[in-house]
């Protein structure tokens, strides 16, 4: 599988070189204040709709013209015909010869007679048929959501997986918990200390409890053994490997994963797969997305679906200056290259969200802390921001006194929900106020008080996205917006966002110095290993 990558890297660009003069010049000095002084209608041309998203960007520290040369940048990038190799299917994912499909999960079928119809001579034969396969094993996915749902004797539901194969199910089962079936508890067990698997095993009756093996490779260390614990602890109360006893195992644990003969061998025998063409972080779409249609049932997996659907339309199609995600990944390149920015934090003003920064730090990191480009060479300027953050307004009671005083400026993401969710609605207008005041606050600062305590520079920049509601569709698009903002800054850095051998070195390491724990054998380790070793082991 051959691939011309049709990118140039930003930094050979001719607007990379205006950028940098545009900075010196206007950027670095730029004042929020006096923006919206000058521009009575900067709300309007800095915000918009896209897909079930609304976007703030004004109080962002760009005017017009930085927009423009950044615009600029992402055509001499050539980011649209690397979004278009993406939407191809072309293997952009070099270093692993693979295709990037995630978008494809979300495809409606051929023939759907709703307003994002799909022609399907439109797509190539492969697509065509992979498209095929995806709907086959949705349907398959859907049904045996189903079959959970409705047998009153599973009580329980144990997803067990890590990264990709954990933070966006269970980050997505937290957002839509108002619409979860009454009768189901999901829990998701991803660290490896044994801590977290003990303590729910202690709750829970193996005849009510439902395990769900998720990993994509069926390979993965930390989800392996606690695989094998839960299957120990399972034996150990009564279960069994016999199909035709009282509890069997195979009625109670399934995998989610493309290694089939894996899961097999484990003794599993209700196995929904998937495809290399899905990478890990992008996998909540697919059979890693059963947890969630348990959750809440195939009407609403599939409005998840079509919320992310239409925000790849959107992607997809809409001209790069209205591209949301790629104005996102612009001023992403801007605050990381020139103003020397290196983190960004979430905020999202709604409980549900509140996993939505941890599956962020997956997403973003994982796919754009690289330093070399797709060619393996060193890159000479900055990658992937840190993404940190709370759910507000917690954040505010933590670290907001940094961000609105400390010496680094950190931009914020705002995200706040229109409609109030079921529980205490009367509380929605204090949480949104916080969101709206904060971000504020952050712009106008209190330049002028006198007392340098209380003093507030202000200038400090912030996005703000508005969802009408937290609901499937908005959650689906919020969640896409955010896997295109990545790929576009990825396209811009020239790096591949879909590998990840930087968890490899690591994992290796650890093999390596498990068993030396139990012997104590510190042989060719450096001194403070060897020093930690000792400490250590048991
Ligand atoms: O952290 C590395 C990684 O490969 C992630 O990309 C992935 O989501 C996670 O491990 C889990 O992998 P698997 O689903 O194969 O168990």
């Amino acid at each position: 599988m051959n691939f011309d990558d049709p990118r140039t890297r930003c930094d050979h660009t001719t607007a990379w070189q205006r950028l940098r003069a545009h900075y010196e010049s206007a950027g670095r000095s730029f004042d929020l204040r006096a923006a919206f002084a000058q521009d009575a209608q900067r709300f309007e041309r800095f915000s918009q709709d896209a897909p079930h998203v609304f976007a703030d960007l004004s109080k962002n520290l760009i005017d017009a013209p930085t927009e423009a040369l950044l615009l600029q940048l992402a055509r001499e990038c050539g980011v649209v015909a690397y979004r278009d190799a993406m939407f191809e299917g072309r293997p952009i994912n070099n270093t692993e010869q693979r295709a990037v499909m995630h978008w494809l999960l979300r495809k409606p079928a051929p023939g759907h007679t709703g307003q994002a119809r799909v022609a399907i001579d439109t797509v190539a034969p492969e697509i065509a048929s992979a498209l095929h396969d995806v709907h086959a094993t949705l349907e398959d996915m859907l049904a045996l959501a189903e079959r959970v749902r409705t047998d009153d004797g599973i009580t329980d539901i144990v997803n067990i997986g890590i990264g990709g194969s954990d933070l966006g199910p269970a980050m997505v089962v937290k957002a839509l918990d108002d619409l979860r079936h009454p009768g189901k508890r999901l829990h998701f067990i991803s660290n490896v200390d044994g801590m977290e698997l003990g303590s729910l095993l202690r709750q829970l009756r193996p005849e009510s409890t439902l395990f769900l093996i998720a990993s994509k490779t069926f390979t993965t260390a930390e989800t392996m053994s606690n695989a094998q614990a839960a299957r120990a602890w399972f034996l150990d109360q009564g279960g069994s490997e016999d199909a035709r006893a009282r509890l069997p195992l195979a009625r109670h644990f399934y995998a989610l994963t493309t290694n089939l003969e894996a899961a097999a061998q484990f003794g599993i025998t209700t196995t929904l797969g998937f495809w290399d063409w899905v990478g890990g972080r992008y996998s909540l779409w697919s059979a890693i997305g059963l947890p969630i249609a348990i959750a809440v049932g195939a009407p609403q997996f599939r409005a998840l679906l079509a919320g992310a659907h239409a925000m790849d339309e959107h992607f997809r199609t809409a001209p790069l200056e209205s591209n949301l995600p790629v104005r996102l990944a612009l001023l992403d390149l801007w605050y990381r290259n020139f103003h020397d920015f290196s983190s960004r934090s979430m905020a999202p003003y709604s409980h549900g969200l509140r996993r939505l920064p941890a599956y962020l730090q997956q997403l973003e990191m994982e796919s754009n802390g690289k330093g070399v480009d797709a060619h393996g060479q060193p890159l000479p300027y900055a990658t992937s921001p840190v993404v940190w953050g709370e759910p507000g307004t917690n954040g505010q009671h933590a670290f907001f006194q940094m961000i609105h005083q400390g010496p680094d400026t950190v931009p914020v993401e705002f995200i706040a929900l229109r409609e109030p969710g079921r529980d205490l609605p009367d509380q929605h207008p204090r949480l949104v106020a916080n969101a709206l005041a904060q971000a504020r606050a952050l712009m106008m600062g209190r330049p002028e008080e006198a007392d340098g305590h209380r003093r507030f520079s202000g200038n400090r920049p912030s996005t703000f996205l508005v969802l009408e509601r937290l609901d499937p569709a908005s959650l689906g698009a919020l969640i896409a917006l955010y896997e295109h903002r990545v790929f576009t800054s990825g396209a811009l850095w020239g790096i591949n966002s879909f590998d990840q051998w930087g968890v490899e070195l690591g994992k290796g390491i650890a093999k390596d110095l498990e068993p030396r724990l139990a012997t104590g054998d510190v042989q060719g380790l450096d001194p403070s290993s060897a020093g930690l070793l000792r400490r250590l082991a048991a």
